[in-house]
């Protein structure tokens, strides 16, 4: 039997939703089937963010990376003209994938049961709400069903949050979901790249995601490699 290779992406009201956007290109892009449900503070964020106006109940891929997107030409203004890469247009190769959506309260979609096979989940970016939610294990929500799924099945789940200065209750929260099994990958770029433009900060953390699912990409230079680009 093959390994399943169908990754669930879940967007919730933190700010940084252009990692999730990125995110969800990269993984496209590697051919991978990518199951994504956003949350009604995701879409606001979208719209602070990216001028994007998702539907959570009823999303298209369009309404995320549609090639004339503002998403699509935020990146594309975001990635600089003289990287290797950069000659190429935004989400070029994301239609090797496949993205299938999921409305926030279809309890009946797949990834709500620990029968449907994946090969991993990532929240991001993650609100302390939705953080909350899962460290409590409500499922109140496909997102916070999916993620509790994930942990109980004991595959992968990479929750992405984004907050600043953290409060007690948040790092117990964090807490649980490490000791649940869960990865907590905050989305704190580093610098020891040399980064040049804010789409190599957010390429820093997608890459993190990426190694954490096993999914090979080469988006950022590791320590102890030459850069091989400036
Ligand atoms: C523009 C905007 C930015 C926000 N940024 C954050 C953030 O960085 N981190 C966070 O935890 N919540 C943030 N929030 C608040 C969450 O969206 C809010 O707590 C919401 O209830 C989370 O719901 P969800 O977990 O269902 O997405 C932000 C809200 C808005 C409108």
């Amino acid at each position: 039997m093959q390994p399943p290779s169908d990754i669930v992406l879940a967007f919730t009201g933190a700010s940084g939703a252009l990692y999730g956007v990125r995110l969800l290109e990269v993984l496209l892009a590697t051919g991978r089937r990518v199951h994504v449900t956003l949350s009604h503070a995701a879409a606001r964020v979208f719209e602070a963010e990216l001028g994007l106006s998702p539907d959570p109940e009823r999303c298209t891929i369009e309404q995320i990376i549609a090639q004339r997107s503002p998403a699509a030409d935020r990146l594309n203004a975001l990635r600089p003209v003289d990287r290797p890469g950069a000659q190429g247009k935004p989400f070029a190769g994301a239609e090797r994938g496949e993205c299938v959506f999921h409305r926030l309260n279809d309890f009946s979609a797949g990834i709500a049961s620990g029968s449907f096979r994946t090969a991993g989940m990532v929240v991001c970016p993650c609100s302390m709400g939705t953080l909350a939610a899962i460290a409590q294990g409500l499922s109140t929500n496909l997102i916070q069903r999916a993620a509790d799924v994930h942990l109980k099945e004991r595959r992968k789940l990479i929750v992405v949050p984004r907050e600043t200065p953290l409060g007690l209750i948040q790092l117990d929260n964090m807490r649980k979901i490490v000791e649940a099994g869960g990865v907590v990958l905050p989305a704190m770029p580093g610098m020891y790249h040399q980064p040049q433009a804010i789409i190599d900060l957010v390429d820093f953390v997608v890459a993190r995601i990426c190694d954490h699912l096993g999914v090979e990409v080469d988006l950022a230079p590791r320590w102890g490699e030459t850069r091989s680009a400036t």
